[in-house]
């Protein structure tokens, strides 16, 4: 089916996604096998309904590929789970290369450690537990920040851009999750206060003079802001 669009603008140039195209895509990756993160999928679906938050197999692959395009050596992920993204990010380091992660959980980010050990990368990355808002205010990157990813509690993801933005290298880039809210971003009226957030910080990055952002519809929406 064509996406509707009225007279007057240009034709919406998007594809409705089935299982079927999703499936097609997914299998349309150099990293289709991944016997470790496949292994690290499989233990954090044991855990149930929390293995939702994880992110996307291509979405995984997008973050590798953009950590090795843009040479980065230093990069911070807030919102670390059980690993997966963090793996991403790290195998995608430059030589030297550090990964700061910040997570609250301590039973969730103990199984990241045992994966960042069998996938070598745990000399690359630092965790800090504790609330990552609490946490940032006091914590100065060795080296100004390349790269971003921001995958924890929506209402915070504001406060992680503001405290993060000045500790970002010009052309630095952030990468923020969730950012069309399983599609009900769109919802009028928007009361669900996840959502809510999630939609004003849209609304920022698009006119915000300090980045040049764009919403990518990948996975559940990442919105992607480059540093002036
Ligand atoms: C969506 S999950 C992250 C998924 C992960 N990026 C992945 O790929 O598997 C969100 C994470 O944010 C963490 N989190 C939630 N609120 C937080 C806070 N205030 N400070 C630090 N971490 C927080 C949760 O403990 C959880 O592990």
């Amino acid at each position: 089916m064509e996406p509707s669009n009225s007279q007057s603008s240009p034709p919406a140039k998007y594809v409705a996604l089935s299982d079927g195209l999703y499936d097609y895509i997914a299998r349309h990756r150099s990293r289709v096998v991944d016997p470790l993160l496949a292994e690290l999928r499989a233990e954090t679906e044991s855990l149930g309904d929390a293995a939702r938050m994880l992110i996307s197999p291509e979405q995984g692959d997008f973050l590798t590929l953009l950590t090795k395009l843009l040479e980065v050596r230093s990069a911070i992920e807030v919102g670390t789970f059980t690993g997966y993204s963090s793996i991403c990010l790290a195998r995608g380091l430059a030589d030297g290369g550090r990964l700061h992660c910040f997570d609250v959980n301590a039973e969730w980010t103990a199984i990241a450690q045992r994966y960042w050990e069998k996938e070598g990368v745990a000399s690359r990355i630092e965790l800090q537990l504790g609330d990552a808002k609490q946490a940032l205010l006091n914590w100065m990157p060795p080296e100004p920040l390349d790269l971003a990813f921001i995958d924890a509690d929506k209402p915070g993801y504001e406060t992680y851009f503001e405290i993060l933005l000045p500790k970002m290298k010009p052309n630095g880039l952030f990468i923020f999750d969730n950012m069309v809210w399983g599609g009900r971003v769109i919802e009028q009226p928007l009361t669900d206060p996840d959502g809510l957030a999630i939609d004003r910080l849209n609304q920022k990055l698009a006119h915000d003079p300090r980045v040049e952002s764009v919403l990518l519809p990948i996975a559940d929406g990442l919105h992607l802001a480059r540093k002036r």
